[in-house]
C-alpha cells in the first residue's frame, strides 16, 4: 500500500463528450447528479460538458459541490481563431479544469506540439489541466510505454516546476475507451503504468512534486469496476465517459471513492 497515495485527494471526472443532445437534457442530468452527490465530500467531482452548456450549468453548480470543466481549449487568449474557445472564456463560464489531449482529439489530428501549447496556456492562466495520455495498443514487451513516455514528455516540455501542482494525468488506453472497446484495463496494469508515469514526473520535477500529482485511470469505467481501480489499482481518481451521463451511476462512483 503506497503510503503517499493517501496524501492525494481523489478526483472523479466526467467527460460528457458530445452529449447529451440538448441543453434541456444537460440541465436534467446535471441537476440530478448535483442532488445525488449532495454536499461537499472529500472527493473532488468534475463534470466536463460541451462548451455550449457551461453557462447554464454554472447557474446550477452554484452552491453545489460539482465543479465544471471543459473538454478542450485553444492556446490563445483572444483573436482571429474562428470556432475556437479561449482559456479566459472558459474561466468566465465557470470552468476550473480542462481536458487536453484526449485520444478522440488526437485522432482528429491534434499534435503533441498543440497539446503542449494548450497545457502551458492553461497553467499560466491558473486553470487545471487534465492531460490524457494513452497507447493505441497494448503489447507485452512494453513498447507501449514508449508511447506514453513520448506523449507525456512532449506535452509537459517547458512547463515551469511550480505549475505542476495544477496538472492531473489521466492514463487512458485508447483500446479501452468507448462503446466498441475491448473493455477496461486491469487495476494491476494501471498501477504499473502509473508508477511508470510517476517516475517520469519525478525526473521532470522532483520527488515531492511528482508525488502530489494525481494520476487517474480512464477507459470503460463503470460502477462495477470503479472500486477495483481506486483500491487495487491505487488510482488517484477516474475519468469517466459514458457512465458519467447516467447521474445515478456517476453519483455512485463518487460515493465509492468517498468511502475508501
Ligand atoms: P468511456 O470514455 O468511459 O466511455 O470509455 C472514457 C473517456 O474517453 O474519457
Amino acid at each position: 500500500m503506497a503510503k503517499e497515495a493517501k496524501t492525494r485527494n481523489r478526483i472523479i471526472i466526467g467527460n460528457w463528450k458530445m452529449n447529451p443532445v440538448s441543453q434541456k437534457e444537460a440541465i436534467k442530468v446535471f441537476s440530478s447528479l448535483a442532488d445525488a452527490v449532495g454536499k461537499k465530500t472529500k472527493t473532488a467531482k468534475v463534470i466536463c460538458p460541451p462548451f455550449v452548456y457551461l453557462s447554464e450549468l454554472k447557474k446550477i453548480a452554484k452552491g453545489k459541490s460539482i465543479i465544471l470543466g471543459a473538454q478542450d481549449v485553444y492556446p490563445e487568449i483572444y483573436g482571429a481563431y474562428t470556432g475556437e474557445v479561449s482559456p479566459f472564456m472558459l474561466r468566465d463560464l465557470g470552468a476550473q479544469y480542462v481536458i487536453v489531449g484526449h485520444s478522440e482529439r488526437r485522432a482528429m489530428g491534434e499534435t503533441d506540439e498543440l497539446i503542449n501549447r494548450k497545457i502551458k496556456i492553461l497553467l499560466k492562466e491558473g486553470l487545471k489541466a487534465i492531460l490524457c495520455v494513452g497507447e493505441a495498443d497494448y503489447d507485452e514487451t512494453g513498447a507501449y510505454l514508449e508511447v506514453i513516455k513520448g506523449q507525456l514528455l512532449s506535452a509537459l516540455a517547458g512547463v515551469p516546476r511550480k505549475q505542476f501542482e495544477n496538472i492531473i494525468i489521466a492514463h487512458e488506453p485508447v483500446w479501452a475507451i468507448g462503446q466498441n472497446a475491448k473493455g477496461a484495463d486491469t487495476p494491476e496494469r494501471f498501477q504499473h503504468n502509473s508508477i511508470f508515469i510517476r517516475r517520469l514526473l519525478t525526473e521532470l520535477t522532483s520527488k515531492n512534486i511528482a508525488l502530489a500529482i494525481p494520476i487517474i485511470y480512464g477507459g470503460s469505467v463503470t460502477i462495477k469496476n470503479a472500486e477495483m481501480f481506486l483500491r487495487a489499482g491505487e488510482a488517484d481518481g477516474l475519468l469517466v465517459g459514458r457512465e458519467s451521463l447516467l447521474a445515478d451511476n456517476f453519483a455512485e462512483i463518487i460515493k465509492i471513492a468517498d468511502r475508501l
